[in-house]
């Protein structure tokens, strides 16, 4: 059988690089666009070390709507699109947000006005989009709450978007994938986070610490009503993220009906607060993290974990690797890299 031809946008990001490793080991033939705004072309040439296979890659922005119209004219034959690309700091954001509106707005439209609407489209969303939810473990018909930074507002307009367009296009058929903490790194070491400025992200901001790259590191509130006072969050090793991505495919690819538009959490369902990340890290690394402990920071929510009954169910997906697997993975990616 011909191998199905996946549209990759964003593939060589964090998220993107190792979902492409995953399609490929799947059999499934990759196409990526990225504009190298926030990676690296080296990120390319270790996919090739890792799965011996070179995917298709075009350098451009998808912003841009005579290039995606140029693009989509010779290159038209995707079996599916997993559109990653976006901007993603939640303080630049706030600082920027029509570069944010505009950015991930608009290279959504652009991609949904020139591709085949027969194709099945996985989005990459967040798990922000709840906000502070009222009961948790958080299922997918969980109230939207208004997000608390413009980023956080553009996967819920760009959800938006999808939903209204897959309703009048009859062969549509679309998945939310709503993303809860993403953590770690590929077992081969070769690709990972790598974040171009400081990072933001309780994990890396730990292993960059740990290695020296950071002078400080501290817990931004400790008097959080939870069970040690820290802020409780659900992190998802990135390759069973990636997998979540072949099972919504695998999911519309074997559904009878081609206009289907569902929402799914990837999460483990099990929250773990910033002191037990900490003293995740610990184990993995035998270090020792000297840390202060500071006021809140602004938009935190206190807890958030997902209910994933819904992905294992109808998407037969569930995380696999352990915590501190994941937490050890991001480690040994921060020593390598
Ligand atoms: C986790 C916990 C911090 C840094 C982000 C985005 C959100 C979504 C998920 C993409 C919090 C604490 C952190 C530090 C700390 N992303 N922390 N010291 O808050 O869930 O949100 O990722 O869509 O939009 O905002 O993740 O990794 O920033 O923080 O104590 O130096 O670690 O307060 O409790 P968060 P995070």
């Amino acid at each position: 059988m011909k191998s199905k031809y996946i549209l990759v946008t964003g593939g060589l990001g964090y998220i993107g690089s190792h979902t492409t490793i995953a399609l490929i080991d799947k059999g499934y033939k990759v196409c990526i666009i990225d504009n190298l705004s926030n990676s690296s072309i080296d990120v390319l040439k270790r996919i090739k070390k890792i799965t011996n296979i070179s995917p298709d890659f075009f350098e451009f922005d998808l912003t841009d709507a005579s290039n995606a119209k140029t693009f989509f004219k010779k290159n038209n034959k995707f079996d599916g699109v997993i559109h990653f690309a976006a901007k993603k700091s939640v303080d630049e954001s706030v600082i920027k947000p029509l570069d944010y509106y505009y950015n991930n707005i608009q290279s959504l439209i652009n991609l949904l006005e020139n591709i085949n609407t027969d194709v099945k489209f996985i989005f990459s969303s967040s798990c922000t989009v709840y906000g502070q939810a009222e009961k948790l473990p958080i299922t997918e018909t969980a109230p939207l709450k208004k997000p608390e930074s413009p980023y956080g507002n553009t996967k819920k307009i760009c959800e938006n978007i999808l939903e209204d367009k897959t309703k009048i296009e009859t062969k549509l058929s679309t998945v939310i994938l709503r993303y809860f903490n993403p953590i770690g790194a590929h077992p081969s070491g070769l690709i990972g986070e790598d974040p171009r400025n400081v990072p933001q992200n309780l994990v890396p901001i730990i292993t960059q610490f740990a290695i020296g790259k950071l002078k400080k590191f501290a817990v931004f509130g400790d008097d959080y009503p939870t069970r040690d006072g820290t802020c409780i969050r659900d992190y998802i090793s990135i390759m069973d993220l990636a997998d979540a991505h072949i099972s919504a495919l695998e999911y519309l690819f074997s559904n009878k009906k081609n206009n289907i538009y569902n929402v799914f959490n990837v999460g483990t369902g099990e929250g773990k607060s910033v002191k037990e990340v900490i003293d995740s890290f610990n184990k993995v690394s035998g270090k020792n993290l000297q840390y202060d402990v500071r006021p809140r920071r602004k938009g935190d929510v206190i807890s958030a974990f997902a209910d994933i009954s819904k992905a294992k169910k109808i998407l037969n997906w569930a995380s696999k690797v352990s915590f501190d697997d994941a937490v050890l993975s991001a480690w040994n990616w921060e020593q390598n890299k």
